[in-house]
């Protein structure tokens, strides 16, 4: 599996990054749900993408200082988009179909906190 070099350079992240009203700097909410009648996450390949979001976010917490949560969530009603997932605090879709669209999204956005615009969804 080809896998996206992550800046690890606590100097890159911006200081604004932590967040001053929540429990967690940045939660990353991935939808997993499946349904067994249409496209959804789940059926999508989410369950893959949660897997190598964890394996991401754990590593790079040893290496900055953001308390970052991954987390799996039920349907967010957009089934025909995902696999979806949700950054907060900035309330931020993404459609992330592949482990290189995650590593795009963290090294842009979570450490970044820029935004992955081709990636992003739009309603
Ligand atoms: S199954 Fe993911 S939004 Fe509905």
């Amino acid at each position: 599996m080809e896998q996206t070099q992550i800046a690890t350079d606590p100097a890159a992240v911006p200081s604004d990054r932590r967040a001053t009203d929540s429990y967690y700097d940045i939660h990353l909410f991935i939808c997993t749900n499946r349904r067994s009648n249409s496209k959804s996450c789940g059926g999508n390949g989410a369950e893959r993408i949660l897997r190598h979001a964890k394996r991401r976010v754990q590593a790079l917490e040893d290496s900055i200082n953001l308390s970052i949560r991954v987390s799996s969530s039920g349907c967010m009603g957009r089934c025909e988009l995902g696999p979806l997932l949700v950054i907060y605090p900035e309330g931020i879709w993404y459609r992330c179909s592949s482990p290189q669209d995650l590593d795009e999204i963290i090294n842009q956005h979570v450490i970044g906190g820029g935004r992955v615009q081709r990636l992003m969804a739009s309603f």
